[in-house]
Parts: C-alpha cells; structure tokens; sequence
C-alpha cells in the first residue's frame, strides 16, 4: 500500500477497537484536529464506544476544535477529564459550564511549548490522522497540522490514523518546523510568508508506532454562514480604513499578510476584499476557510499560510479535487509557527479577530458570555492581538435580536486589553485607538461603534464617570449593571 511506505510498519495495521484499548483510564492523549479539520475520527469514536460500557477517563489535548461531533461523543460518554486548548462543540460547552469538564483554555501557540517546558504532563499516547506514512516512517499529516507534530514527538506511543478519504496529494502542502531547546535555541529563520523552513513530514522514530488504522471518512464542513448586511458593513468600513492606511503611505496596496479569525464575522470581512482596490495579498492565519480560495480565484491572493484548511460543503470538493491549482500558493504549519509571537511581530501582521463584547476603553471579551459562561476559548486571537501590526476586533453592535449590546462599559471578562487593542469595527462603523488617551477612546467608540439604541445610555454612563475622575473612569456599582440587567431581565437595558 503506497500510503504506508515502510512495509515493516504494515503489521501493526489493527481495528481502531484494538487501537483504542491503548489508552488506557487516566492517561494524557494528544490528538490531531484543527477547526474541525484533519482530526483523528475512528479511534476517538472507538474510545467513546467502549466508555460506555467500561467507564474511563483521560486528559485530551488537540490543535483545537474537532469535527464529526467527537467532542460530543467523548463528552457523552465521560470520557474527558481534562480538555485543552480549543473547543466550539455545545455539548462539551455545556459539561465545561457545568463544572464536569475542566478546560484549560490556552492561547493556541502555547500548548505545546509548555510541553515542551514540561510545565504540562506529556502526552502517554498520540492520535494522528495522516495521509501516509513515508519510507522513513515519517507521518504525513491531512488537513491540519495543529500541534500533531509535538505530540507524536513527545509521546510515548502513536497511533496513527491513515484516512483513505483524503487526496494523498495533500502531501507536500505541510512544513514541518519544531523551535530548538532553551538554553541554546535559536531564532526561527522565517521571514516571508511563503517560505519552508521545515520538512513535508513529522520526523518521528518509527518505533514508536503502535498500531495503523486505515479509516475513510471526510472531515465535516464549515458552519460559516455566508455574508449578511451586517457582516458586509464592517467588511465596507475595514476596507475604507485600510484604503485611508495606503493613502497616508502607511501600508503599501499589498496591505499587510492578513490573518482572519474563525467564524462568520471573519470570513465575511475577508470576503469583502473580493471587490477591494488590494492586489497581491498574503495571509498569514491559523485557518484557511472559504474566503482564502475565493481571493485566490479572485486573483487578489498570492500566497496563504496556515495550519488548517476548514473549507464549507459548497468549497470542500472543489478545492480538494483541484489541489494542483492551489498547492503552490499554500502551506500548512505547526499551530506553534502559524501562531507564534516572533514570526507574527516580525511579519507585521494584520490581525483580524471577533469579539463577543468591547467596553468603551477597548477590552475585548472573545470567551465568556455574560463573564461567566465559556463560549469556545481563546484560541489564536490573543496570539495574534498582541503582537499584530494591526489588531483589530470586529463583532455586530447588537445581539440576540437587540437584547444585548455588543459595546458595554465594562467587559465582563477581558481576553484582549485595552493595550493590545488597536482598531474595533461593528456594522455601525469604526474606531481608530491607536494613540489615544482612555477618555479619547471612549468618545470614539461610543461615536462610531455603538448601536444607536445604546448609545444615548453608553455616553450618560461615560460623562457621570468622568464627573467622578479617574484616568479610566468608572462608575464601579454601575458598570456591571447591563450584565446584571441581561441576567436579570433578559435585557441590557432595563427600560
Ligand atoms: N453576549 C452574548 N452572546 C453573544 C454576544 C454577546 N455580547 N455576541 C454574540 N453573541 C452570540 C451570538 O448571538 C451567537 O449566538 P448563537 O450561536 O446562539 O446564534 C454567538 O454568540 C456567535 O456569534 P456570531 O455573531 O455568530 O459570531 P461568530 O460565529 O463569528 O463567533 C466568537 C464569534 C467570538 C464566538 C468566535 O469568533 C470565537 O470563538 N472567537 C474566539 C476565538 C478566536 O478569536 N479565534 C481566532 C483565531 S482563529
């Protein structure tokens, strides 16, 4: 079989049944998976099978998100103790809410350097999907890279996972680069977003392979929503705003190499640049959705960077069909080298993120509803916020049908500070932070970003606060009041 290459590895072919009952209860397991992309499927659904007659439990940690609803099965059957970095599943939010699940929610280029610190126990086994597996014995990853890479070369045993669904021209679309060890480690030599700096491979011992399970089943699709008023409107005044950075010689007509959160927001704004004066666009992203092979056709894209490609029903097919067109535009990395502080400085990057909530000063709240209940974690954007050229947040100024307002006084969780926070963007417009004072800042966002329904109440709270003093003003016993109200009332505003 040509996607296992190294015919002495050919007998630890097994059922994923039997590759399963290798993790054992209380171990700590790494598996692939990525923005439901290139996640290991039939072992994880075994593990949950056998969980329910024989209960077990394990720590899981993966890229991020999984797909083919695995977070729900394993959540379902109690498998999981302990999940980190990233999910977006409502079965596993709802255990994490609960209290039943403890979820470490981590900036995704970190997870692994503090394995690699040992701040954080090293997987006992990984689960990887791959495509093939090389003469050397080295593993070819599918749609994602995450953080496949550290956990087959931390741990003890893998399990890899060949999915015969997957076009094995995927090979060659990776690069695989692990960071050197302190004392001695050394600067990572990436300066241009096409350029390899790694191998096609995950450079493992063979040896460490403990079974092969050939499988064949898709990743699932996207749930991106397309473009809608609203989404457009922040894609239109991102695109004035970065027409106004050319025009005062700021940034070329290249713009910068782009990153784009997750979700629909994200995808809509980078959408936009379809119609956009811009030519000749990098990104420079964790996931590569829909929006990146629509500028690629468009013409308007040259090169993308990232560690997943996340791809809706509409897209799925024809990109994968068709990689020949898009192979030598593309790359897929570590989560650790798409994500990284130093690459993503060095690049100057222009980071595009969605926030839940914003106050007036520029806390960003991405993770927590109401402060209190996790949505899907962190993810990349603190990353991305802190180091970015441009950080910028965007999110629709009201939501659940205008109950709630997107612009509060204070965030009730802060994932992004005022410090890392350069530019927001609802529908309503845009307000530029940079090099303004707390009180300035205020003014601009409630001017340009607050929905009109709470901007008359944003601006009352705001003056009394200052009448008070303060560099930030607040009033403390009120500046709650909106998250107590949506608890109490279901609305924001009393009234
Ligand atoms: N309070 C309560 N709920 C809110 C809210 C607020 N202030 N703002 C939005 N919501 C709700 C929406 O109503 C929607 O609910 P629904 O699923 O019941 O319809 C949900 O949150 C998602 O909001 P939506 O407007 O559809 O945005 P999205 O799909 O683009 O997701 C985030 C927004 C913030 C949840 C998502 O981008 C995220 O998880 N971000 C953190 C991780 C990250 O940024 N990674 C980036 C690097 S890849």
């Amino acid at each position: 079989m040509n996607r296992v290459r190294r015919p002495d590895l050919l007998d630890k072919v097994m059922s994923a049944q039997d590759a399963a009952l290798l993790i054992e209860d209380g171990m700590t397991v790494g598996m692939s998976g990525f923005t439901r992309a290139g996640e290991a499927k039939a072992v994880p659904q075994a593990l949950a099978e056998r969980a329910r007659m024989q209960p077990l439990q394990i720590t899981l940690m993966t890229g991020a998100s999984l797909g083919n609803d695995l977070d729900k099965q394993l959540t379902e059957a109690g498998v999981l103790a302990r999940r980190m970095p990233f999910q977006v599943d409502s079965t596993l939010r709802k255990a994490i809410n609960e209290g039943q699940v403890m979820f470490i929610d981590q900036h995704l280029s970190e997870t692994v350097e503090q394995l690699r610190n040992h701040q954080l126990k090293l997987p006992d086994i990984a689960v990887i999907e791959a495509v093939a597996i090389t003469e050397q014995g080295h593993i070819v990853p599918t749609t994602s890279v995450g953080n496949s890479a550290s956990f087959a070369v931390f741990a003890k045993r893998i399990i890899v996972e060949i999915n015969m669904a997957h076009n094995p021209n995927l090979e060659g679309l990776h690069d695989i680069y692990i960071p050197t060890y302190r004392p001695t480690r050394t600067p990572i030599p990436l300066v241009e977003v096409e350029q390899r700096i790694g191998s096609n491979a995950i450079v493992i011992d063979p040896a460490k392979i403990a079974a092969i399970v050939i499988t064949n089943q898709p990743d699932s699709p996207s749930t991106v929503l397309p473009p809608d008023a609203e989404t457009q409107g922040i894609a239109d005044h991102l695109i004035n705003f970065f027409k106004a950075e050319v025009d005062a010689g700021r940034m070329t007509n290249e713009l910068g190499p782009l990153q784009a959160g997750i979700g629909s927001i994200a995808n809509a704004v980078m959408c936009g640049l379809i119609d956009s004066p811009f030519e000749n666009l990098s990104m420079y992203s964790e996931v590569l959705q829909d929006s990146t092979f629509d500028l690629i056709d468009a013409g308007k894209l040259r090169f993308a960077s990232g560690s997943s490609i996340t791809l809706s029903g509409r897209r799925n097919a024809d990109v994968f069909d068709n990689l020949d067109r898009y192979k030598q535009k593309l790359v897929l990395r570590p989560q650790e080298i798409s994500n990284h502080p130093e690459v993503v400085r060095r690049l100057g990057i222009i980071g595009i993120n969605t926030a839940l909530e914003f106050d007036i000063y520029g806390n960003v709240n991405s993770t927590h509803v109401g402060g209190t209940r996790m949505m899907n974690g962190i993810g990349g954007s603190g990353d991305f916020a802190r180091n970015a050229h441009l950080a910028i947040f965007v999110t629709k100024s009201i939501a659940k049908a205008g109950a709630i307002s997107s612009v509060v006084p204070m965030v009730s969780h802060v994932d992004h500070t005022e410090h890392d926070v350069d530019i927001l963007v609802t529908e309503q417009g845009l307000a530029d932070l940079r090099g303004l004072a707390p009180r300035e800042r205020a003014r601009t966002i409630i001017e340009n970003c607050v929905h009109p329904d709470f901007r008359a109440p944003l601006l009352d709270y705001f003056e009394r606060a200052c009448a008070k003093g303060g560099h930030t003003p607040h009033l403390l016993r009120e500046a709650m009041s909106w998250h107590i109200n949506l608890e109490e009332c279901g609305r924001m505003l009393a009234s």
